[in-house]
């Protein structure tokens, strides 16, 4: 273990009840930060995350000569410097844990002509970024990266850049949105065709903030983003709604800590983030959606969370793009509900923070229940209960602690993480909003 770990214990308690408020977009707030530094004027953004990962982007675009401060709780303003207008940073931009400020950052300095290191924690320096690095040089931008393909890495931007047509080779927004942001500076019209629609965060704020974007529909699935480069950006107001990701901690710890009723405000609802819900209301979770309304471009709504029986069911890969981040926390309500969930299709899993797909199964195995990973697919055997007692290694990745610490409060033994210090990165009152609705951590 590492000698500043923090490991924590959650036990069963009692019911979870009242009100809370998680905190803002992850993906938007990294997108309000970076468009706002490629925008001429004040961006003012409220509810802005002030976890690690949006404040290493934050640091990052101050690095390059954009104007951040922070003038109240979650109300930031960015002074931009315009699209391209980025200067050459003297340091190494460190991205600590975070893919996806390094990998949307890396997209916005390609279109720029200076160069920049990149770097982060031993997490990001485990994940891919050839991915990434590939449409970019196409660009026109260059990159000097260890053979194979890791952080740390030197991109020089593209002095000339060229619109592409890109169709990334796997579902992620992060490659989208690397290949758009750096695509504002080329002329002519950068196209992303996604056989999969990802979360469409990044071409809507364009879109909101004046650049011309057209989305169509491609087959069923499918999208294609056109973007006309070198766009006037005018700065907008962002109001950035609650993580529909981190709702899901404590919206599925009420769903299985018997007695439980949780009210979660102003959530985000856009579609191609409410997978989870879908899944869960499939499995016969009595969730509500109250006050449903629109805020600052998103329909958001009150989501109220009762404790009732699950069952299993099974998750078609296609659904993986609208929940690729709730995987983990929907292996443990599959545990605590009867019968067999089967997740489909959740290859990309092994390269988030950790290897997801590996670690989940490793903390629902240490707590008694029946997993097993076939291929790209992960099969949970639910028995309405989880025997509970394991050590949980979370491997730098905070989505897999906070799911094992909602396991602890409703399975039959206390669970313990080895180290909880990286739920900082997207949740830093976790642990405080949890207990504040009654969950017993020590
Ligand atoms: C994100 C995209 C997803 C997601 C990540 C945030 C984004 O990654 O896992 O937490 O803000 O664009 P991929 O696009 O690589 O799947």
């Amino acid at each position: 273990m590492h000698p500043e770990a923090a490991p924590l214990i959650a036990r069963r308690h009692g019911p979870l009840k009242g009100r809370a408020r998680v905190p803002g977009d992850k993906s938007i707030s990294h997108r309000a930060l970076i468009l706002g530094a490629l925008t001429v004027g004040e961006t003012r953004i409220s509810g802005l995350l002030e976890g690690e990962d949006v404040l290493h982007t934050a640091k990052a675009v101050r690095a390059l000569g954009a104007t951040v401060e922070k003038r109240g709780e979650g109300e930031w303003r960015v002074h931009g410097v315009g699209v391209g207008g980025f200067a050459e940073p003297e340091g190494a931009l460190d991205f600590g844990n975070s893919g996806t400020g390094c990998r949307l950052m890396l997209g916005a300095v390609a279109g720029c002509p200076i160069a920049a290191m990149f770097d982060g924690d031993a997490s990001l320096r485990r994940r891919p970024m050839r991915r990434v690095l590939e449409p970019l040089e196409r660009i026109g931008a260059r990159t000097l990266v260890a053979a194979d393909g890791r952080l740390p890495l030197m991109l020089a931007g593209a002095r000339e850049p060229i619109p592409v047509v890109f169709e990334p080779p796997v579902p992620s927004a992060q490659l989208k949105s690397a290949v758009l942001l750096a695509g504002l500076s080329a002329p002519g019209e950068t196209v992303v065709v996604e056989a999969e629609a990802t979360r469409d965060h990044t071409e809507k704020m364009l879109a909101y903030f004046g650049a011309r974007v057209r989305v169509e529909q491609t087959g069923e699935h499918g999208r294609c983003i056109t973007l006309a480069g070198q766009p006037e950006l005018t700065p907008q107001p962002i109001m950035v709604p609650a993580d529909p990701s981190s709702a899901a901690f404590p919206l599925v710890a009420a769903l299985i800590t018997s007695g439980s009723d949780v009210i979660l405000d102003g959530v985000m609802m856009n579609p191609l983030r409410t997978g989870l819900l879908t899944t869960l209301g499939e499995m016969g979770a009595v969730i509500e959606r109250l006050a449903t309304r629109s805020e600052g471009g998103e329909e958001v709504a009150d989501l109220r969370a009762r404790a009732g029986a699950l069952r299993g069911v099974d998750v078609p890969a296609s659904r993986a793009p609208a929940m690729i981040d709730e995987y983990p926390i929907l292996a443990v309500a599959a545990a605590f509900a009867e019968g067999t969930t089967v997740m489909r299709g959740l290859k990309e899993l092994r390269v988030k923070e950790s290897d997801r797909l590996t670690g989940t199964a490793d903390l629902l195995r240490a707590n008694g229940v029946a997993v097993e990973i076939d291929g790209d697919d992960l099969i949970v055997v639910g028995r309405g209960r989880a025997e509970g007692g394991g050590l949980v290694a979370t491997h730098m990745d905070h989505r897999i602690a906070m799911a094992a610490l909602v396991m602890g409060l409703a399975s039959e033994r206390p669970v313990k993480i080895d180290d909880a210090r990286f739920i900082a990165t997207s949740f830093p009152d976790f642990v405080p909003m949890m207990r504040e609705l009654g969950a017993d951590f020590a």
